[in-house]
């Protein structure tokens, strides 16, 4: 963290990228969370999120693997899941007090969460104001967008990524049900996502 109890890093350069497309209405959370599986789109969507409100965006893996100084694979492969998910959560910690406020005066974060974040209590439940905004993905279009990259996946089998895709979303379904909404991603692109998110953000608040 940088004095002003920002994260600092890749983040930092990140977040200062991104300028406000439309900004914020009024009401609109000032910590949204993308949760969901694996290639649902959280990072991406997270990204072009912040940047139409205005907000900064924090990618938790990508905060890990800086703070760890490796790849997510590397970690798994060198000291296994427990390490990474002690990582996870020293850097969703990490976030507690982080007030984002930028040169224009607005606040707001929007946070990307690993596909296992949500399946831990103690991480999901710890920042009470936030909104939850599962992103849907069905197995099989998971299993397409991670054609490619399947190797950097350490939680999936690689001789059978459909199937440990199909038994760790079943899993985990319950958890991710737990956000505050869910948006569909299946056959939409990012920009439609993110207009969805928007209009479920309006509607309930
Ligand atoms: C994980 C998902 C990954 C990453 C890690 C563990 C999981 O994040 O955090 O490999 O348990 O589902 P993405 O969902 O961003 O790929």
């Amino acid at each position: 963290m940088s004095e002003d109890g920002r994260p600092s890093g890749p983040a930092d350069r990140e977040g200062g990228r991104s300028e406000p497309a439309s900004g914020a209405p009024a009401g609109t959370p000032e910590r949204i969370v993308l949760v969901g599986f694996m290639a649902a789109g959280k990072t991406t969507v997270g990204r072009e999120l912040g940047a139409r409100l205005g907000y900064r965006f924090i990618d938790l893996d990508e905060e890990i693997e800086r703070r760890a100084g490796r790849s997510i694979p590397r970690i798994f492969r060198e000291d296994g899941e427990a390490e990474f998910r002690r990582l996870e959560a020293e850097v969703t910690r990490a976030l507690d007090e982080v007030v984002v406020t930028r040169p224009d005066g607005r606040h707001g974060l929007v946070v990307a969460a690993g596909g296992g974040w949500m399946a831990r209590p103690e991480l999901r439940d710890r920042w009470p104001g936030a909104v939850r905004i599962w992103l849907r993905v069905r197995p099989e279009t998971a299993l397409e967008r991670l054609d490619g990259s399947l190797d950097s996946r350490p939680m999936l089998d690689a001789d059978d990524p459909l199937g440990s895709i199909r038994a760790l979303l079943e899993g985990r379904e319950a958890d991710y049900a737990r956000a505050e909404h869910s948006v569909e991603t299946n056959g939409l692109p990012p920009d439609e996502v993110v207009d969805r998110i928007l209009a479920a953000i309006a509607r309930h608040g």
